[in-house]
């Protein structure tokens, strides 16, 4: 799991006079991965990768790529990124073959073969003759994924390429793009506002509030910090902590309000907490055993409302 570290930025800032869109942000993306960003509309995420691809002067910070700084390297950096931000300006009035055609003649290099494969990665047909004006929106957005993938990139930077796709569409973009990664060995730092689908394809997560890096793990360290307790409900909370301590030795638990306590120790089965209370007279309305999901997380350390 320790892969190398291919895309990372130092402090990275972006103000817009006197307001700092970015703020300090060190994140670091490895090697043969998929990176999640993830923040509400407005965090700053865009605002990240436009740094990163040059698209926007960075106000304070550095970035690195391959083991390189952006800085003075960029001509040689940036062929080996592919990418997305914002709508790929592509022409209504050619198919989708041409617009690749145009594309990649304007990079220098036409490949009768690189858009074959790429038009292939994203399901789209070679040489058909529908015009990208009467494109479905999924169509649209693989075909901006197939001109960013064009070139065989090693990274592939993608700012929000599922907005505005139904759920299938998006099950598709998953699919592809865990393929180009876990197969093809590429790395992928992608953007979303939507933690489900988040979740559901980066292997290391990024949050991003209010243009700061609040939080930067793996998938799965991130699901462990998810917390587990049990909740019950009683009438008579005293007598009901009173039980918990003295006579199921329970000491690590908190009052909610005055009818809910959640226990954190998680020695003793919720049946047989149940049991106990129930023999000794005790009224209990609820028992349950709770996880609280992603969801929550984020919430909590965002400190607001959460997200989709
Ligand atoms: N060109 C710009 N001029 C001024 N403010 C901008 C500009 N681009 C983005 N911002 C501001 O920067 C913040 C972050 O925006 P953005 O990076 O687009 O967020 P996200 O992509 O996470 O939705 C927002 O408050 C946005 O209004
Ligand atoms: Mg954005």
């Amino acid at each position: 799991m320790q892969n190398e570290i291919i895309l990372s930025t130092e402090e990275l800032t972006k103000k817009y006079g006197n307001q700092t869109s970015v703020n300090q942000v060190s994140l670091n993306v490895r090697k043969g991965r998929i990176y999640g960003l993830l923040g509400r509309n407005g965090a700053g995420k865009t605002t990240i990768m436009k740094m990163i691809l040059g698209l926007t002067s960075v106000s304070e910070g550095r970035i690195s790529v391959f083991s390189q700084p952006l800085k003075g390297n960029a001509r040689k950096i940036y062929p080996r990124i592919g990418s997305i931000i914002e709508t790929p300006g592509f022409y209504s009035n050619l198919t989708g073959t041409e617009n690749l055609q145009v594309f990649a003649r304007l990079r220098g290099t036409i490949n009768k073969t690189a858009i074959q494969n790429a038009l292939s990665v994203v399901g789209l047909p070679y040489k058909d003759h529908k015009t990208f004006s009467s494109y479905s929106l999924g169509m649209k957005q693989r075909l901006g994924i197939a001109n960013a993938i064009l070139n065989d990139p090693e990274m592939l930077i993608l700012d929000e390429p599922t907005n505005g796709l139904d759920p299938i569409g998006i099950a598709e973009i998953r699919i592809f793009l865990k393929k180009l990664c876990h197969e093809q060995g590429k790395t992928i730092l992608i953007s979303s506002h939507i933690l489900s689908e988040i979740a559901l394809l980066a292997d290391d997560i990024g949050i991003i509030h209010e243009g700061l890096l609040l939080e930067e793990s793996t998938l799965d360290q991130l699901k462990k910090k998810s917390e587990q307790y049990i909740l019950i409900q009683a009438p008579d909370t005293a007598k009901a902590s009173y039980h918990l301590e003295n006579e199921l030795g329970i000491t690590n638990y908190s009052v909610e309000d005055d009818q809910f306590i959640r226990i954190y120790d998680l020695q003793k089965e919720v049946s047989a907490i149940g049991q106990s209370f129930f023999h000794a007279g005790i009224h209990l309305t609820h028992l349950e055993l709770c996880i609280d999901n992603l969801e929550d997380y984020f919430k909590k350390i965002t400190g607001g409302v959460g997200i989709a």
